[in-house]
């Protein structure tokens, strides 16, 4: 059982952070701030007042203006204009097109007060999440600079005497990118960049709710030295102007981040049309759940627990869903996440102090808060956080629930939700049980036996297993990022394989 290992064996082991002091904290190499040499990714090295104070002002300076949908009946003159600009776009030196990335990097890392005002006015997401998402924007522009340069080049092959043999990658044309709300300017900008560096011309459909910080990052992307017949912007609904992209004859590759039935839908379509076969790249969402044995640290899991269920209002696909706790220390972790739940400043996105905004519109916080009361009616409310009197918005107290049982989830709730659920015996069952539920996005586990935390990680068909520790905020380039299942088809963002699925790829053999 967990509690027949020695205290001296959990103490040493190299999983826990506490037991190696003086180990210094991973250093993300894209986020690296070279010039300051800070480095937080979740932003909250923000303490300098003059700097606070720019990034204040710059969010009352924010406006956001309001954009008119693509006329579906224009679609086809997109395409045949990016159709038209891929031969010359993907005939321009790899190098090239590499630095036109990195110029984009140094533009928003220089305009990242304004890109991170106009995000918290049209995404609300807090100031901190903001500066977050500024930094993984630039991170995706490097390091997808970077790893087009290292890995895209034509490379020569063994062969027999008399025969030479070249491996050339190339953009496979028009690219279709959609992307979500909930990373208005890292997600979107990570997929164009990417099809862009890898040679592919590009049409980019952001979500409707935020097309403005989309606008804004593409007028810098041409700025940078895009040409405009690679990159078009389509501003609309995904089941018109999405659905109208998508379906048409030009298209030679989407790449979707949302959820997992438009995935299906947009795979469906695909698969529908004459011509080509067109490959998907789909990162959806998940039932994702954090793993605690009863030799965890209970500061640790609440620490973890409330950074991940509720930071960004639950609103990343990251987020923990499902805290599965042991019996023998769940009173103990449950009493104190409710004490935590007490503890978040609720409101403002504005401010630097807020822990958790509001969700992204009317809608959302309509299907949450029905969730909400119909979690009130089957299952015990542990606890929630205070939301002032004056807080206005669209604003979820987050809140979290005892549930009886994993399968009790059937759907993700994109929001501050949280379900806790007890287990004893033995954590390989729950593993089994959670990759029942079919997504495979993020696992946390919280264990001080370093054997189970591998040896459960190896287990779990899922793609981000974070071990003691929060499970949101992947880093680029040091925690690819993606799924499995109804989580997604890989390959990961911000990863060495990414750019691959951009390319084709043609084998040259010449006689000699
Ligand atoms: N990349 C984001 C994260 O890791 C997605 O939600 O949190």
């Amino acid at each position: 059982t967990d509690e027949s290992v020695p205290v001296d064996t959990l103490l040493a082991s190299p999983l826990h952070p506490a037991a190696v002091p003086g180990l210094p904290l991973p250093v993300a190499l894209y986020g690296f701030d070279g010039t300051s040499g800070r480095r937080n990714p979740q932003g909250a090295d923000l303490a300098v007042t003059a700097e606070r104070a720019v990034y204040e002002q710059a969010v009352d300076a924010a406006v956001v203006e309001s954009v008119p949908e693509a006329p579906v009946g224009g679609i086809a003159a997109t395409m045949t204009r990016l159709h038209g600009g891929f031969t010359a776009w993907n005939a321009t030196p790899l190098a090239d097109r590499a630095a036109v990335l990195r110029r984009a990097a140094d533009a928003l890392e220089q305009r990242q007060p304004e890109f991170c005002g106009l995000l918290v006015r049209e995404a609300h997401k807090t100031l901190g999440d903001c500066i977050s998402e500024v930094r993984e924007a630039i991170d995706f522009c490097r390091y997808y600079a970077d790893q087009a340069e290292a890995t895209l080049a034509s490379r020569a092959l063994p062969g027999p005497t008399g025969e030479s043999n070249t491996l050339h990658l190339h953009g496979r044309g028009v690219f279709v990118c959609i992307s979500p709300w909930n990373f208005p300017l890292a997600i979107f900008a990570g997929q164009v960049v990417a099809a862009l560096v890898a040679g592919n011309t590009v049409a980019a459909k952001p979500a409707e709710q935020t097309p403005a910080v989309a606008a804004r990052f593409v007028a810098l992307l041409h700025e940078a030295g895009v040409p405009a017949d690679a990159l078009v912007l389509q501003h609309g609904e995904g089941h018109t102007v999405g659905a109208a992209l998508v379906a048409h004859p030009l298209v030679a590759g989407v790449c979707f981040t949302g959820s997992t039935a438009v995935a299906k839908a947009i795979n469906r379509a695909l698969a529908a049309k004459d011509g080509p076969i067109v490959p998907l790249i789909a990162e959806t969402g998940g039932i994702n759940a954090m793993v605690v044995d009863s030799t965890a640290l209970p500061e640790q899991v609440v620490d973890a627990v409330v950074q991940s269920a509720f930071r960004s209002a639950g609103q990343r696909c990251s987020a923990l869903r499902l805290l599965c706790v042991h019996e023998g220390i769940a009173d103990g972790v449950i009493e104190m996440i409710a004490g935590a739940l007490q503890e978040l400043s609720v409101g403002d996105p504005s401010q630097l102090s807020t822990d958790v905004g509001p969700v992204i519109d009317a809608e959302a916080h309509a299907n949450i808060a029905r969730e909400v009361t119909r979690l009130e009616g089957s299952a015990r409310v542990i606890g929630r956080a205070p939301v002032g009197l004056d807080v206005t918005g669209h604003v979820i107290a987050p809140v979290a629930f005892e549930v009886a049982k994993v399968s009790d989830l059937s759907a993700e709730i994109f929001g501050p939700v949280l379900h806790v659920v007890r287990w004893s015996g033995d954590a390989d069952a729950v593993i089994r049980e959670v990759n029942q539920l079919g997504y495979g996005l993020t696992l946390g586990l919280q264990t001080r036996i370093d054997s189970r935390a591998l040896r459960l990680a190896a287990e779990a068909r899922i793609g981000n297993v974070y071990v003691n520790r929060n499970m949101i905020g992947a880093v680029v380039g040091v925690q690819p990022f993606g799924g499995e299942g109804l989580s997604g088809t890989g390959p990961k963002a911000g990863g060495p394989h990414y750019l691959f699925r951009f390319c084709a790829e043609q084998t040259v053999t010449i006689n000699t």
